[in-house]
């Protein structure tokens, strides 16, 4: 007997923990191995495509650190967090107090802190007050802040502090300002680490983050171990569909055809089993209702509302010229991985009637960055920066030029076992 009551488990959606979180056992055992440092010489950066379990994989690490006796403290790194130098610290300080403010401290005459006729808290204001009487450098001040905290760690049994930063792409240096909080964060960490102090960083983002750090301070490069993470396999893809599946209660049956087609479509993309899963179940049990038959996918109308609700937006922000040369890249061979400008000039020669030229493919790449659509890699070459954007753009090639391509052989073509 079906179970009609049981509640859709998947959790599409931006930071949405979801039900059951496959795979990534190699990067929780990374980090593990990172929180057993002595003295601190490698942190992490954590990065990889949109949608492909950055923030939820952030998540889950922290109760990795805590068990193993680390204080953790972090957030989402907005753009307004790295105007200035100021900004930046405000941000760690706060982050910081919410660990720390529990942590009773005596007078200290040695950081400049008068005597208080109620017991001090190493809470946001006497962190702020510290970071202030002392003179010097920003980066100098917050040092002290730092050192202050450590000298309480040890005492209460705690390895350390792991500061853990989303979005951290967002960061940046403001040279026309004078305003440098991004190679303050980083002189800051790796002065501390230096002495032995135990703070760690981890920070999450998009492909464009280590390039940035490394931008900012080249020795960033020897800091930190970069973790990039990918799409599942299709054997975790399998586990982040049945493990939901049986805990809801439900009797729904994903058998293996399905997961051909599911995987062949999302090719295991978190956000894109999430999403199309979730509208499966939902089809399914409607269709068990009105006792219509089980089996059948409605992968068209699946792919048309993923459409328009993932992916339209950002098209939108595209102009005409701009989607003609990412109508170009997505039917080059290598569009899913990386590419080049000279690559994208061959093809637009064969394409079009008016092909680009090197400079305006330059130009053209360049704002596309800016809006989200692409980014390039360290060493000069272009990605889409939306998974399977490529295959959405051929499917608005295909409306527009109908002999274009045909998305349903192409998702047909994707063997299940693409991805092992
Ligand atoms: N390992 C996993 N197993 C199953 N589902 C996952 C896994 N990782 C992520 N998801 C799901 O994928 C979706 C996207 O996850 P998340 O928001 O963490 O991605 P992200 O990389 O942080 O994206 P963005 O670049 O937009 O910040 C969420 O719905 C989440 O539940
Ligand atoms: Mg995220």
């Amino acid at each position: 007997m079906v179970n009609l009551a049981a509640a859709n488990p998947f959790r599409p959606g931006a930071g949405h923990v979801p039900p059951y979180l496959a795979g990534r056992e190699r990067e929780k055992g990374e980090f593990g191995h990172m929180l057993e440092q002595e003295v601190v010489f490698e942190n992490m950066v954590l990065t990889g495509l949109r949608g492909v379990g950055k923030t939820v994989l952030l998540e889950a690490l922290k109760p990795i650190a805590i068990q193993s006796g680390w204080l953790w403290v972090g957030t989402d790194l907005s753009e307004a967090s790295s105007v200035s130098e100021e900004t930046m610290t405000i941000r760690l300080l706060t982050d910081l107090a919410l660990a720390t403010s529990n942590i009773k401290i005596g007078d200290t005459p040695a950081v400049g802190l008068g005597p208080s006729d109620s017991p001090r808290f190493l809470d946001f204001s006497t962190l702020y007050e510290i970071w202030a009487l002392t003179p010097g450098l920003s980066a100098d001040k917050l040092k002290a802040v730092l050192e202050l905290v450590w000298s309480y760690l040890d005492p209460l049994g705690k390895r350390g502090i792991v500061f853990a930063y989303d979005e951290a792409q967002n960061m940046a240096d403001h040279a026309e300002k004078e305003e440098y909080p991004l190679s303050l964060l980083l002189d800051v960490f790796q002065s501390i680490q230096r002495k032995g102090m135990r703070f760690l960083l981890i920070l999450t983002g998009l492909p464009t983050l280590f390039p940035n750090l490394v931008e900012a301070r080249t020795y960033a490069e020897r800091m930190f171990h970069v973790v990039t993470l990918d799409r599942l396999n299709r054997e975790d893809t399998e586990q982040a569909i049945l493990v939901p599946v049986a805990n809801s209660g439900s009797t729904i049956l994903f058998g293996d055809g399905s997961m051909d087609v599911i995987y062949g479509t999302t090719l295991g993309y978190p956000y894109f089993i999430q999403y199309v899963c979730r509208e499966l179940f939902d089809v399914w049990t409607a269709n068990i209702t009105a006792g219509e038959d089980l089996r059948e996918i409605p992968m068209r109308e699946i792919i048309d509302k993923l459409d328009s609700d993932f992916f339209a937006g950002r098209w939108a922000r595209a102009t005409d010229r701009q989607r003609d040369l990412l109508g170009v890249i997505a039917l080059l061979e290598n569009c899913a991985d990386e590419f080049t400008v000279q690559e994208i000039v061959e093809k637009s020669q064969e394409l079009l009637e008016k092909p680009f030229s090197k400079s305006h493919v330059n130009q053209m790449l360049g704002s596309l960055s800016k809006v989200g659509l692409v980014y390039k890699n360290r060493w000069g070459k272009y990605s889409l920066a939306v998974p399977l954007l490529d295959s959405f753009i051929r499917r608005q090639l295909q409306t527009l030029i109908p002999s274009s391509g045909d998305w349903e052989a192409e998702v047909a073509e994707h063997k299940p076992d693409d991805n092992e």
